[in-house]
């Protein structure tokens, strides 16, 4: 996989065009612009399934997206942002195991801006991620999702994923726990 690849276009359920590709270089302040809406959207909304809490300067998505774009171009992660007038909507990752015996198993995150939530974009990332997972020969993929958060798990089962497990009380936020389940698909 090349950064920067294509992989297709589609149309929103707004009637909206996306484009899903690879990340790239190019995509720098797009990206910290993308993580940082979801930080602080994660730090007003107690039940948003994203962990990561401390906003990202220029330099510090700059090196996330250095060792971001060369694992894409060494096999070791898959990349699948969606891209809409210009901007980035949206954004997945497989990571490959780096380990010998877990070579041909990865490691899903997803999400998309809360704007664009509900317009078919998720499900096209899920499906495109799958896809290019089979193609680089991935055999299972997994994925771990807050047990109060149904729209995603609505989403990974109509791409594919089953759940394999829960994980009670993983999540500590805001003095309160949440179970994670976790899911996976066999390619
Ligand atoms: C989860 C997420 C990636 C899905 O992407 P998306 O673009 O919103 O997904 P889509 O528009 O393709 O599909 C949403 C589906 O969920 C359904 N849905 C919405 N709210 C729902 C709910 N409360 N319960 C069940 N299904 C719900 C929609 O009807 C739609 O299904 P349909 O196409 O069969 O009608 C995105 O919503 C997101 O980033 N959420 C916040 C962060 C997050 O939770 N990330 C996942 C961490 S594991």
């Amino acid at each position: 996989m090349k950064a920067g690849q294509i992989y297709k276009q589609f149309r929103t359920k707004k009637d909206k065009i996306v484009t899903l590709r690879a990340i790239q270089w190019e995509d720098l302040d797009g990206a910290l612009e993308f993580v940082n809406s979801l930080v602080d959207e994660r730090n007003y909304d107690p039940d948003l399934g994203i962990i990561l809490d401390k906003r990202q300067t220029l330099e510090s998505e700059a090196e996330w997206l250095g060792q971001k774009v060369a694992s894409i171009e060494s096999g070791n992660q898959i990349s699948v942002v969606a891209e809409l007038d210009g901007k980035l909507v949206g954004n997945s990752e497989v990571e490959r195991g780096r380990l010998t015996d877990e070579f041909y198993h990865g490691k899903l995150g997803i999400a998309v801006l809360k704007e664009y939530r509900d317009q078919g974009i998720g499900l096209e990332i899920m499906k495109t991620v799958v896809e290019q997972c089979r193609k680089a020969g991935l055999k299972t993929v997994e994925l771990e999702v807050f047990a109060t958060n149904p729209r995603a798990v609505h989403v990974y089962e109509a791409a594919g994923f089953r759940e394999v497990g829960r994980i009670p009380k993983k999540i500590f936020r805001k003095g309160r726990h949440t179970d994670i389940i976790v899911m996976a698909i066999e390619l």
